[in-house]
């Protein structure tokens, strides 16, 4: 009751000035519904590609936008329950880096060209956010954008109890802050052991996964957890060993409708770069913004069955250079048990 009276008594100006603000290292984030036509795939970035050119005090920068589904969460008997609210849609996320006037235009290309989706101003405070880490100067200890130190203090979360989604989430993240961490690891990798896996099929992001993810990454945001995430690991390459292998049901795999017949092609195969890059590009456009994303893992445990880990490093340097996590995130490492 008192909130409805307090909206009729606020002027649209005044709620259209308060939407328009976005702190300094906070989220600047617009949708556009998305109208697809013809059998295009929202998330190849090859086929279609939305970006939001931001002009500002940081300078120009182009981040990329991508495809998106709202849901609604509910807790069925202990397991979570998620339906779609609304259409999908077309979105870019910001994050500014100096206070001031920002103007946006939100373009699509796709096979017919390059169209104007909306164009947006807004302004960014300085609200004294503490910014991003990255790697201090004497290149030992990670720092803040304020210049203060980050020491992680945490737990690998790679999943929760099993149907739990979020509010597993929830309950381990809630504890570990009570207890005094602000640092967890998580895995957007392996569809048997979480629910926070971001490509499922080839080529093809998982839109409630992605969702589950986002909301993970706010949790952390409100509860200064620093997130390393970790976007593969050895268990979907791997078919002979004494630790659970998936390469049977890898989207990757010729028996699937893949183009790889063995699990090394991948590290040299050019279409499994493609798509890698192009999952790396989904999930920098989408949580690329957030200065809880501390660190990104290329790979888990790459050498429990695969010998050719320093061809990683290779194909990640793609990652820094050529995409907007460059701008962000400084902090990657790929993880082997030698
Ligand atoms: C390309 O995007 C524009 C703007 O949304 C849309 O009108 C057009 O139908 C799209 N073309 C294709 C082939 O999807
Ligand atoms: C992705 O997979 C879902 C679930 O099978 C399917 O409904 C959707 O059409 C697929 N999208 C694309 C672009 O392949
Ligand atoms: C930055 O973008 C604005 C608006 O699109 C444009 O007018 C300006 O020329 C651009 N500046 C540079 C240095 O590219
Ligand atoms: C920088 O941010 C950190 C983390 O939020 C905070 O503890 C610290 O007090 C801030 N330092 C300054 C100088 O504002
Ligand atoms: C992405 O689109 C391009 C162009 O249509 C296609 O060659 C490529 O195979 C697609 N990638 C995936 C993983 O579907």
């Amino acid at each position: 009751m008192d909130t409805a009276l307090a909206v009729v008594f606020l002027s649209p100006l005044l709620l259209l000035l308060v939407a328009a603000e976005t702190p300094v290292y906070g989220l600047y984030e617009t949708c556009v519904v998305s109208q697809l036509s013809g059998n295009q795939n929202p998330f190849n970035y090859t086929e279609v590609v939305t970006q939001g050119l931001f002009s500002g005090p940081d300078g120009n920068t182009t981040v990329d936008g991508f495809y998106y589904q709202a849901y609604e969460r509910s807790n069925v008997g202990g397991s979570e329950k998620l339906t779609p609210d609304g259409s999908p849609q077309w979105c870019v996320r910001y994050s500014p880096s100096s206070p001031g006037s920002f103007d946006m235009t939100f373009i699509i290309t796709n096979s017919s060209g390059t169209f104007t989706l909306k164009t947006d101003s807004f302004e960014a405070s300085d609200d004294k956010l503490a910014g991003f880490i990255k790697l201090g100067s004497n290149q030992v200890h990670f720092q803040y954008a304020n210049k203060s130190t980050y020491y992680p203090v945490g737990e690998n979360v790679c999943w929760v109890g099993e149907g739990q989604g979020t509010y597993g989430y929830d309950d381990y993240f809630g504890k570990l802050a009570a207890n005094g961490g602000n640092y967890a690891r998580l895995w957007l990798t392996d569809r048997a052991w979480d629910d926070l896996t971001v490509e499922v099929k080839l080529g093809n992001m998982s839109l409630d996964d992605t969702w589950r993810l986002d909301y993970v990454v706010q949790l952390a945001e409100k509860l200064d957890i620093h997130l390393l995430m970790c976007t593969e690991s050895y268990n979907n390459f791997c078919t002979v060993s004494d630790v659970i292998c998936t390469w049977d049901l890898s989207y990757y795999n010729v028996a699937n409708g893949g183009f790889l017949t063995k699990p090394s092609e991948f590290f040299v195969d050019e279409r499994a770069k493609a798509d890698y890059k192009n999952r790396l590009r989904y999930i920098v456009a989408r949580y690329g913004y957030s200065t809880s994303v501390f660190a990104w893992e290329f790979f888990n445990e790459v050498s429990t069955t695969l010998h050719e880990f320093f061809v990683v490093f290779n194909l990640f340097s793609y990652t820094k250079a050529e995409s907007s996590i460059g701008k962000f995130i400084e902090v990657v490492k790929t993880q082997c048990i030698c």
